[in-house]
């Protein structure tokens, strides 16, 4: 939700800028802006458009201005007020002389307003932004100092924010301030920088900062300073960013959708490693926290989108094999619902991106109400991981595209580590059964590069339903959130409506909708797991198939009772049971990208959307 980028330095901060914007457009691309000091004139200059950064970078070649060493820029997924011009950041005070970018929502902002309004000041826009440069402009004029001004002004805003602002009276400052929203310094020689995600930055240097809750930063070219929203100085801690520039590059891919789900592979591999020894799971960064795991008797998994249904397939696992209750819910549902929560409750919430607000707020939710709190993150520096008892970090790499692909087989490998972590801490399984599962996962690397060799006819498939206008998805036990997630990302990036079902439900009501050449996907469990629940799915396709629907089986190779009654059977390999949604998304996941690339759309930045959602 929002993407900020600030620099200070001896270059011309422009390329800066548009580099750190280009890698953070995933956060929203309703509008894109900057402002830089000239170094010229020593004027506040400012360039905004509503649109991708692309429309932004064309007015800059057409109408170029002054560029100078400080600046910040912008991209935007609108909240208050549309996405048009004169709503796109950076927002100016009400002399012209600094300018304000916004991460976040200002939620006393109408009241602040109307005390502005009453001193006569005016807007031009209808964000909430404005209402903070404007009041900056106000106490600037009475501090006479940038980060003294900015420090008043934090203190009155209520909400969410990460806010950048340069004056042009102090060249050579950039400041910055968080509540709730992500911000990180990057560290270089002779310049510095600051960026909601190390990848405004990475291209530059890989030493950073994450910024603390209620804390303000202020970067020249040879300092930074952070300190509390009251002016105490606060002791950082910077970290090695564990990707460079390349990793968060399409390098010759059509789309980094399609680079990610090429990498899913590596994402599983890179998530096990280190963390399995002899035959059992143990994860390093958890060694401090077995005693408090062994204490717990309840698992609630708490996230949202695709990484809801990663916790979901984890649910199945970690139950299995620990013998803990484990339940999933969406973290905007959970934190509302006055949860029964206790010191043996554990939270485990997941998210790529660990700035997710509604995951955030029902982190800390938990932690008030007295629960135990484990992140499952991809982000480093990240405010989830920051905000619970315990983190095991998934190591996918920097994910680009919207929607969410290899994050999501890597939660579920680091959702299986830890429960088979917690299996051993408990002593629930043999060590043939630790073993036999660990072998299994370490297997999935090959597997998922086997399936990615069928991703042609996949698109093959894609291409021919280009004009479909419904898609349903069936699935049981651990494909059921299979089904749930074909079905979510057939609507981010196709704007299909599309539906995943329990497949035991379909004579509940989902029956109704078959109709004949209604394309339904079916994940197909393994006949090798329980034979019961295979032929009970092989004969909901039958049911679905006697009512004209057309059958699109996803089975794993060598299952033949699906051929007499389906129109496509894509292959998945062997795989036990539980393993299996980690091979049976990949088709999916391409299917959902090749049809939206058919139908000419962008699949990495589907419209409405944003990668990371920072509004409750
Ligand atoms: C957004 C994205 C989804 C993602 C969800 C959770 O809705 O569009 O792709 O699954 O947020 O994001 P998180 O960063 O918490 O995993």
């Amino acid at each position: 939700m929002c993407g900020i980028v600030g620099y200070v330095g001896t270059e011309r901060s422009l390329r800066v800028l548009l580099g750190g914007l280009k890698r953070l457009e995933y956060r929203g691309y309703d509008s894109a802006g900057v402002a830089v000091i000239d170094a010229r004139s020593g004027r506040l200059n400012v360039a905004k458009r509503a649109g991708k950064l692309g429309v932004l970078e064309d007015e800059l070649r057409r109408h170029p201005i002054g560029d100078g060493a400080t600046g910040i820029g912008h991209t935007r997924w609108a909240t208050h007020g549309g996405p048009t011009d004169r709503n796109a950041h950076p927002h100016l005070g009400d002399d012209g002389r600094l300018a304000v970018i916004h991460n976040g929502i200002i939620e006393n902002f109408a009241a602040l307003r109307e005390e502005l309004d009453a001193e006569g000041f005016t807007f031009t826009s209808e964000t909430d932004t404005e209402v903070a440069a404007v009041l900056l402009g106000r106490e600037y004029r009475v501090a006479g100092d940038l980060a003294e001004a900015f420090r008043r002004t934090v203190a009155r805003l209520d909400g969410a924010f990460t806010l950048l602002a340069v004056h042009q009276d102090q060249p050579g400052v950039v400041v910055g301030a968080r509540r709730n929203s992500p911000l990180v310094i990057g560290l270089g020689d002779g310049e510095n920088f600051l960026g909601s995600d190390v990848a405004a930055f990475v291209e530059h240097t890989r030493r950073a900062v994450a910024i603390g809750q209620d804390q303000i930063v202020v970067i020249t070219p040879t300092s930074v300073r952070v300190t509390d929203f009251s002016g105490r100085g606060v002791e950082v801690e910077p970290f090695e960013v564990a990707w460079d520039a390349a990793a968060a590059e399409k390098g010759g891919w059509s789309s980094f959708m399609a680079k990610e789900i090429a990498e899913e592979p590596d994402a599983v591999a890179n998530t096990l490693r280190g963390r399995v020894s002899e035959g059992r799971a143990v994860i390093p960064e958890l060694t401090d926290l077995d005693d408090l795991l062994r204490g717990i008797d309840r698992i609630t998994i708490i996230a949202c989108g695709t990484a809801a249904y990663a916790g979901h397939v984890g649910s199945y696992a970690i139950e299995k094999w620990a013998r803990v209750p484990v339940e999933v819910e969406l973290s905007h549902e959970f934190r509302y619902r006055d949860p029964v929560i206790t010191p043996s409750t554990l939270v485990v919430s997941i998210s790529q991106s660990g700035e997710t607000m509604d995951t955030l707020m029902a982190v800390k939710f938990a932690r008030a109400a007295g629960a135990r709190t484990l992140s499952i993150c991809n982000t480093q520096g990240a405010t989830i991981p920051r905000e619970s008892d315990g983190a095991v970090y998934t190591h996918a790499g920097p994910e680009v595209a919207v929607a969410s692909t290899k994050a999501f087989v890597a939660q579920i490998t680091a959702l299986y580590l830890f429960g088979l972590h917690l299996a051993r801490l408990r002593g629930t399984l043999s060590a043939r059964e630790q073993a036999a599962n660990l072998d299994e996962l370490a297997a999935i690397p090959g597997k998922l590069e086997r399936v990615l060799e069928s991703s042609d006819s996949i698109a093959q498939l894609a291409h021919w339903m280009s004009d479909t206008r419904a898609v349903l998805f069936l699935g049981r036990h651990v494909g059921f959130p299979i089904a749930l997630e074909g079905a979510l990302k057939l609507k981010e990036l196709a704007y299909i409506h599309a539906e995943g079902f329990a497949a035991g439900e379909l004579k509940h009501g989902p029956i109704a909708l078959i109709e004949p050449g209604q394309p339904v996907f079916v994940v197909v469990p393994s006949p090798r797991g329980s034979d019961e629940m295979h032929k009970k799915v092989v004969s909901n396709i039958q049911e679905i198939r006697a009512r004209g629907a057309r059958v699109l089986a996803i089975a794993e190779e060598g299952d033949v009772s699906v051929l007499p009654f389906a129109d496509e059977v894509v292959r998945i390999p062997l795989a036990a049971p539980l393993f299996e949604p980690l091979l049976a998304v990949i088709p999916l996941q391409i299917f959902a990208m090749e049809l939206a690339t058919a139908k000419g759309l962008d699949v990495d930045q589907p419209r409405n959307l944003a990668k990371s959602v920072t509004v409750e």
